[in-house]
């Protein structure tokens, strides 16, 4: 429960409509932070999940952004701007966690330029430009988190371009937390295992969940909260000495 006498802290979270974001999203909200959510082709489910922390005492306010379009990202962050003046009367923000992603299986043989100019866009440059313009907005003393992948470190037949990008993503953490260390705003990644989301298409039949969750040394897929309960308890002064650091949260997959 947040200190009634601190004013709350401000997450943005992408991706925040389904899945492991929307977790994201609804634990920092009961932890008391102010939340901007985003969605992409899902305006209902975004509104629905800030509906949700809105009822439950929270205050989040959802807002549509396609990560793979950083034309946009301007528009966004005066969007960003207007809201923080209206809802929070404030300029600022604390934490950023770039969580917003997408997948397309496909072995190195079948990738195409578009299917790895599409997974480039999100996944990497969309996380780079995004992070870029809204970094004058974040306090100093915040925190951006990546949301990366257990693909970074293993690799299966299918991920080569995801999993790279996503080592690329793990990278580009690093660089962000040294250049702006002086700022002291902490840059992690969290890399979720194997999470029974509809990511990339969902987890497949019975007998490919079955391999998956045998290659977790818990025995089981893992659920969204399980990636959201972790993500929203790093969002506060906590973790204040952890920076530029890869967390894997997969119920230890392929060790
Ligand atoms: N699930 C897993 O097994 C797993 C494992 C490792 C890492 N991850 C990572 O975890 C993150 C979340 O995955 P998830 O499982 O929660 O996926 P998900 O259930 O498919 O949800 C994806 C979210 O990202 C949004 N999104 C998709 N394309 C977007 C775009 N171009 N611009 C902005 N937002 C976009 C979606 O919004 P709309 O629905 O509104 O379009 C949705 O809110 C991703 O970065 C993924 O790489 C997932």
């Amino acid at each position: 429960m947040a200190n009634m006498n601190e004013p709350s802290k401000i997450v943005i979270v992408t991706g925040g409509s389904r899945g492991i974001g929307k977790s994201i999203a609804i634990n920092a909200g009961k932890r008391g932070l102010g939340v901007i959510l985003t969605y992409n082709s899902q305006a209902e489910s975004g509104n629905a999940v800030a509906e949700e922390i809105n009822k439950s005492g929270g205050k989040a306010v959802a807002l549509r952004l396609d990560t793979g379009i950083s034309a946009s990202f301007d528009d966004f962050v005066k969007q960003v701007t207007a809201i923080l003046n209206e809802k929070w009367n404030r300029n600022t923000f604390d934490y950023l966690v770039n969580n917003a992603g997408i997948a397309q299986r496909s072995l190195i043989k079948d990738t195409t330029e578009e299917i790895f100019d599409q997974l480039v866009n999100v996944n990497l440059k969309g996380v780079f430009f995004l992070s870029q313009k809204l970094l004058p907005l974040i306090v100093d003393g915040g925190q951006i988190i990546n949301i990366s992948s257990g693909l970074a470190r293993f690799a299966f037949p299918g991920s080569a371009v995801y999993g790279a990008l996503k080592a690329g993503l793990e990278g580009l953490t690093r660089y962000f937390a040294k250049e702006y260390g002086q700022r002291k705003i902490r840059v992690n990644s969290v890399a979720p295992g194997a999470i029974d989301t509809e990511f990339g298409g969902g987890k497949g039949d019975e007998e490919h969940r079955r391999q998956i969750a045998t290659a977790a040394a818990l025995g089981r897929l893992g659920e969204a909260d399980d990636v959201g309960l972790f993500v929203a308890s790093m969002l506060s002064d906590d973790s204040r000495f952890v920076n530029a650091q890869r967390i894997e949260v997969g119920g230890g997959i392929m060790i």
